[in-house]
């Protein structure tokens, strides 16, 4: 009996670890999450109930020690060494210089092949393998001294407890980096600011902060990973001649490698591994701050050997910094396009991410709550790849007295309109509408672009003369402008004048999806204008359903509202909302009719009336689970064979699709006598 069980157990235990190799290294998972689950738990339960089959290696195994008082200091036996820095293209070179001249290389045509890695930024690790078994991991302490963390890498999963494969070192000791992905840092801090407990800055201390807890439970709760990317000793097995065909073993021994690594030739191609891993910074589901460069030919390392604590043979190539410090003068309010007003940080200028930024959003007024900023403050700005430079995070300590709390104003700087904020909303918005000259030159702005009615020539600076001038005061006013006008603008003359007027003239031949799309409604992009536009044809219709679908106060439910509007593939209540009060409101209606007066047209589009499906003109109304179909997918279905959907039971609703659990939504269809489907009657009505 026991010998099946032991056989179980065993085939569990490599079942497992092959997972968890083809999900850590080879990055290709097989089997989803919950299967995984499923035989670990299977394998618990065995080896509960038969403690005696229990081995150190086995998955089951990762978190067992109990909480230790403090870490043991462990001793390397080969120094865990940091790198060098360097910081530009002269730099690089010059370390490629002393390379070649330590391997007294002339030929100047051979460039030396380095291996480049992206250097993560998390906290290195040194992990040791006996036979295959993990035996010890310690931190990196001052390179010579670590502290034993054993117990907390024995609970990272991408760390493997048993080498794979036959033909393993006697020792192994290998060196890496543990990382927080940052999904997981951005979960972990979103739950732990909503239990009110401490946040962490950035993955690295998170990372760190979890290996260095004395309870090894509480580094399991962290989500963890780890790289691994060189060897401080290897005892019973023959090295290579590379540093690239070594990390190749290490992956076959399910040690997870950087799948970005690379061979690279000379200093060229690093710097075109270097641009083209910094391209893909951003995305990448880790933070790394800069490129290394090492040199790949072991015997060539051996040559170069080190000086003081750095090897000579390697290099870190430092992205620039995306956090700077700096102090925050003013705090002003800027109005957007749809009126929202967002604070933005006026800062003693700062070099940060590559270019020299003097001001910073600080989003809206929650965030600058939360984030608890005044003026004077000493703060972080962060400019992480092409996105928008932000105040990250005040210094606390280095606040002046008296720093000027940050309110925000009661009209708007632009126009002196009121300032209100609609619950739920994190964002307050100026009323103006087209008054504002700050909505206005945005709408405008948006209005003639490329993807709008497209009208070249017409740039940012020319609409705010002309609306400084009066003359531009809506849209609609574009159609009436004259080459003289134009002409008179700074920097015009009577030939681009004469160029912009034909610009917009030709403009006038739009399409209703440009059309809609150039409004500048709330929420309606390019996709959803287009969207509208095949479904409506007209714009007379979409006008019209849009007043049917105006909230009554018996529709208090947000499902049920615009049914009109939510028919159409992507608009959901939130969008049809906006463009509901957008076309409510009688001045943009007023504009619409200016622009159509002035010329602006376009063909209707044809709308695909599709043969009236067999459910045409009738509504339903769905509860319960459905057997075989999510309620999403039947109302598709209902949807398009012409009926309707609606989420509440009334005198008009034709039949109810009932699964199980329906509840209250039946008792009513049977109080009024509405007809009750399964779903598969629904399918054979279908
Ligand atoms: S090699 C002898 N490779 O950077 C070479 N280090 O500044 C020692 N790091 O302590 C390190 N990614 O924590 C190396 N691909 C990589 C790395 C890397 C991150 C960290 C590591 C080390 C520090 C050195």
């Amino acid at each position: 009996m026991n010998d099946t069980r032991a056989a179980r157990i065993a085939s569990l235990r490599a079942e497992l670890d092959e997972h968890n190799y083809r999900y850590y290294v080879l990055d290709d998972p097989q089997i989803p999450d919950a299967d995984y689950d499923r035989l670990f738990r299977e394998l618990q339960a065995l080896e509960t109930e038969y403690p005696e089959l229990i081995s150190p290696e086995s998955p089951t195994q990762r978190v067992g020690a109990q909480p230790s008082g403090q870490f043991a200091t462990i001793q390397h036996s080969v120094p865990m060494l940091s790198l060098s820095n360097c910081f530009n293209e002269q730099e690089l070179a010059e370390f490629d210089g002393r390379v070649r001249k330590g391997l007294e290389l002339t030929d100047q045509a051979s460039a030396v092949v380095y291996v480049g890695e992206p250097k993560l930024d998390g906290t290195a690790v040194s992990v040791r393998y006996e036979d295959g078994l993990l035996a010890r991991a310690a931190t990196r302490g001052d390179g010579r001294n670590g502290e034993d963390i054993t117990a907390n890498v024995r609970t990272i999963r991408a760390v493997p407890l048993k080498l794979r494969g036959a033909d393993l070192p006697h020792v192994l000791e290998v060196r890496g980096e543990v990382y927080m992905p940052l999904k997981g840092f951005r979960a972990y801090n979103e739950r732990a600011e909503a239990a009110g407990e401490k946040t962490f800055v950035n993955p690295r201390n998170a990372a760190a902060g979890a290996l260095r807890q004395l309870d090894p439970r509480l580094t399991a709760a962290r989500p963890l990973a780890a790289y691994f990317y060189g060897w401080g000793v290897i005892e019973g097995w023959d090295l290579p001649e590379t540093h690239s065909e070594l990390l190749k073993q290490f992956r076959f021994w399910g040690l997870p490698v950087n799948p970005l690594i690379e061979q690279v030739e000379g200093v060229e191609g690093c710097l075109d591994y270097y641009a083209r891993v910094g391209d893909r910074r951003a995305n990448l589901a880790y933070e790394i701050d800069g490129i290394v460069y090492k040199v790949d030919r072991l015997d060539w390392r051996e040559t170069l050997g080190f000086v003081s604590r750095a090897p000579r043979w390697a290099i870190a190539h430092k992205f620039p910094a995306e956090e700077a410090m700096t102090i925050l003068q003013d705090v002003e309010f800027q109005v957007g396009r749809t009126g929202a007003i967002t604070p933005v940080a006026r800062l003693e200028p700062v070099f940060v991410g590559g270019v020299t930024v003097s001001n910073a959003t600080l989003h809206n007024m929650d965030e600058v709550r939360r984030k608890d900023v005044r003026i004077g403050d000493t703060v972080v700005v962060r400019r992480a790849g092409d996105v928008i430079p932000e105040v990250a995070r005040v210094i606390p300590d280095k606040r002046p007295a008296g720093a000027g709390v940050v309110t925000m104003p009661m009209t708007c700087p632009v126009c002196d309109s009121e300032i209100v904020r609609l619950e739920g909303e994190a964002v307050a918005r100026c009323t103006g509408g087209l008054i504002c000259q700050a909505q206005l030159h945005g709408a405008l702005v948006h209005f003639v672009s490329r993807r709008a009615m497209d009208i070249e020539g017409l740039g940012e600076k020319l609409i705010s003369q002309l609306i400084a001038s009066g003359r531009l005061r809506s849209p609609a006013d574009i159609f009436t402008l004259t080459v003289d006008e134009v002409a008179g603008m700074e920097r015009m003359a009577q030939k681009s004048g004469q160029n912009l007027i034909d610009a917009i003239e030709r403009s006038k031949q739009t399409s209703l999806a440009r059309f809609l799309y150039s409004l500048g409604i709330r929420e309606v992009g390019e996709s959803t204008a287009q969207a509208l536009a095949s479904h409506f044809g007209k714009l007379a219709d979409l006008i019209e359903a849009a007043e049917q679908d105006l909230p009554t106060a018996g529709a208090e439910k947000t499902k049920d509202r615009y049914p009109r509007l939510t028919a159409v593939p992507d608009v959901g209540t939130i969008v049809a909302g906006h463009i509901c009060s957008f076309l409510h409101e009688p001045h943009n209606r007023a504009i619409i009719e200016r622009l159509q007066a002035c010329g602006v047209h376009w063909p209707d589009v044809d709308v695909k009336q599709d043969a009236p499906g067999p459910l045409q003109g009738k509504t339903f109304v769905i509860t319960g689970t459905l057997p075989t179909m999510s309620r999403d997918e039947a109302k598709a279905l209902i949807q398009k064979a012409g009926g309707k959907v609606s989420g509440s039971v009334s005198g008009k609703t034709d039949f109810v699709v009932a699964g199980e659990a329906a509840g209250s939504k039946l008792d009513k269809a049977e109080a009024l006598g509405v007809a009750v489907l399964t779903e598969q009657d629904l399918k054979a009505m279908l």
